[in-house]
């Protein structure tokens, strides 16, 4: 990729934007694949991922939640032998048999859902996964530099010890984003991605995490935790980027 390439599009038909950097943790992923049940890649974009997956040999189950995307990418990629598409929003059911799935990427989703939706997503994930898989699973994190001047972590973290469990999600996220932005009023290109941001939170609401709370949720519901970081996401639609953007997750059915 040139460096003049954009790092991210706006997805006309779905929540959010589209990456043009694979996923940090794609090899943990693909390592999952067990010759026989299939990764899937939950909210898969425009299928950076799970193109990966199959290069590497694997089988791929790739979810979108609106069925014209659906549609486009079956149309995109109609000789992939090993990949397919079904719809699927969460938390509803996924459409997979229990102990079915080898290895479950879910990049970039968790933070358009709230506490009860992402538990009742951790539990279908924990059904879905075979004994020893894996879910692989990066969101934005509560130490996210562009949002450091509004106190967002400082916030959270008050938020986290009255509540220790509660994965609340951030609502009318774009007056945080805007209070950000002031701070910086030069700042032409902060102000487009503002508008671009108008369009990718239908429900209002946008979650930020902390990674030893993320993965306290899952060792709830079953999973042994190997990987619980933050880290930089170049890619994100930010106007500032710093190394604590992203929460990384590597959780194991036991
Ligand atoms: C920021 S994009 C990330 C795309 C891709 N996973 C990647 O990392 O490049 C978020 C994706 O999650 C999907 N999505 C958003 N909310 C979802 C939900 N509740 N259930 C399933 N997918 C969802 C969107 O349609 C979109 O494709």
């Amino acid at each position: 990729m040139s460096p003049q390439a954009p790092l991210f599009e706006l997805l006309e038909h779905t929540v959010g934007f589209a990456f043009h950097s694979i996923n940090p943790l794609l090899s943990e992923w693909v390592a999952c694949w067990n010759g026989s049940d299939p990764l899937l890649d939950i909210g898969c974009g425009n299928c950076i991922n799970a193109l990966k997956g199959i290069e590497a040999g694997a089988k791929v189950l790739a979810t979108e939640l609106d069925s014209n995307a659906l549609k486009q990418l079956e149309q995109d990629y109609p000789d992939e032998n090993n990949l397919s598409f079904a719809y699927l929003e969460l938390p509803d059911k996924i459409p997979c048999e229990g102990e079915s799935v080898s290895g479950l990427l879910c990049s970039e989703v968790f933070h358009f859902m709230d506490h009860e939706e992402i538990q009742a997503s951790i539990h279908e994930f924990h059904r879905v996964l075979v004994k020893g898989g894996k879910v692989i699973l990066t969101c934005a994190s509560e130490d996210i530099a562009m949002l450091g001047p509004v106190g967002l972590k400082e916030i959270r973290r008050s938020q986290r010890e009255a509540f220790p469990q509660l994965l609340r999600a951030y609502h009318d996220p774009l007056e945080l984003i805007e209070q950000a932005c002031r701070l910086k009023p030069s700042d032409h290109f902060a102000w487009e991605l503002i508008q671009q941001h108008h369009s990718i939170y239908p429900k209002n609401y946008f979650n930020f995490f902390h990674p030893g709370q993320l993965a306290e949720a899952f060792r709830d519901k079953g999973f042994s935790i190997t990987l619980a970081e933050t880290g930089p996401a170049p890619y994100y639609p930010l106007w500032e980027h710093g190394d604590h953007d992203q929460v990384r997750v590597i959780a194991v059915k036991e």
